[in-house]
């Protein structure tokens, strides 16, 4: 099968040498939190390629899920206005009063938000997600269904394009490895692929934070199986390709911890914001594991979520985690 057009509302991003910390290993930080405003981040890219499909499949409206404070929602309901699509969110978490960070523009481009609880998301939300398409394709509807996270055979095709676009620096500056945070596999997945169909010779380091790394490799490697079998690539990915790194998510997902939140903070002063879910993590991540390696170069994937830092003011200000 030829690969889809992606539809276009992202801006290029730069590769930035990072003078913040001293290292031994030169950083460079790709800028995906530069890529648009309300759309910024890296589920950008995957829902470039998911808007074409719901597109051409003549599809009137997205469906998809996430916490309450999920990039890849806000991402998707800003590009389903862009394109003229009806916005359906499954929120994993309870109504706010006031609303705040990724939810407060959710609410202001108007989706259809429904809460789910943790056990209805974790259990069942391809089901519920399934169950509403069939209802609204009923009441004459044509609903275009998005897993969370955006993190699928078609999504991840907006990370192997990145990997493209990198490649030449990657040659030019002998790179050696790449940071990403792993949240639901599909950035991680379309680096790969990138990185074996360009043969490109840098270690690819995923930094999870959730779940384990045996659930990520399953994930991960089940999307690169899909994409190479639809698309037919001439490529094989195994296990062994895949190499993530635990130790960093703390008390669980979205929980900060103190040495995290301070690195955001130092990191801040260079007039880069780093979020406490994913990229404070991975970056702090990539610090620890730096002490270990001797990689010369690298580049961190900045994967954006500027917009949840408002749901954590409180925290960012204090050394305890919550
Ligand atoms: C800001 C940010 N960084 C990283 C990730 C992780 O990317 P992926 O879900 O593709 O693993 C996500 C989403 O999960 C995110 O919102």
């Amino acid at each position: 099968m030829k690969m889809p057009k992606p539809v276009k509302l992202t801006s290029k991003t730069p590769i930035m040498r990072f003078k913040g910390i001293n290292t031994k290993t030169e950083i460079f930080i790709k800028r995906d939190d530069l890529n648009g405003l309300l759309i910024s981040g890296n589920k950008a890219r995957k829902l470039e390629y998911l808007i074409a499909d719901a597109l051409n499949k003549r599809c009137d409206s997205v469906i998809t899920c996430g916490p309450v404070q999920s990039n890849h929602c806000r991402t998707t309901v800003a590009f389903a206005r862009n394109f003229g699509l009806f916005p359906y969110l499954f929120l994993r978490g309870r109504p706010k009063k006031t609303p705040n960070g990724n939810l407060l523009i959710d609410r202001l481009l108007d989706a259809r938000i429904t809460y789910i609880t943790p056990s209805e998301y974790h259990n069942k939300r391809t089901e519920i997600m399934a169950e509403y398409a069939k209802r609204l394709i009923k009441k004459g509807k044509r609903p275009y269904i998005i897993p969370e996270g955006g993190s699928n055979e078609i999504g991840a095709l907006g990370y192997l394009d990145c990997m493209r676009e990198m490649a030449d620096f990657i040659k030019k500056k002998k790179v050696d490895a790449l940071y990403c945070a792993v949240g639901s596999g599909g950035t991680y997945a379309g680096l790969l692929l990138g990185k074996k169909i360009l043969k490109l010779n840098i270690e690819l380091n995923g930094v999870i934070i959730c779940d384990t790394v045996q659930y990520f490799t399953d994930k991960i490697l089940k999307i690169c199986e899909k994409v190479v079998y639809r698309f037919g690539m001439k490529i094989k990915i195994t296990r062994h390709d895949i190499n993530l790194i635990d130790g960093y998510v703390g008390s669980g997902y979205a929980i900060p911890y103190p040495e995290e939140l301070e690195v955001i903070r130092k990191i801040a002063k260079t007039g880069i914001i780093l979020e406490p879910v994913y990229t404070g993590k991975a970056f702090y991540g990539m610090l620890q594991t730096l002490k270990k390696k001797k990689y010369k170069r690298v580049i961190f994937m900045h994967t954006g979520g500027l917009f949840s830092i408002f749901a954590f003011n409180r925290i960012l200000f204090s050394k305890v985690s919550c």
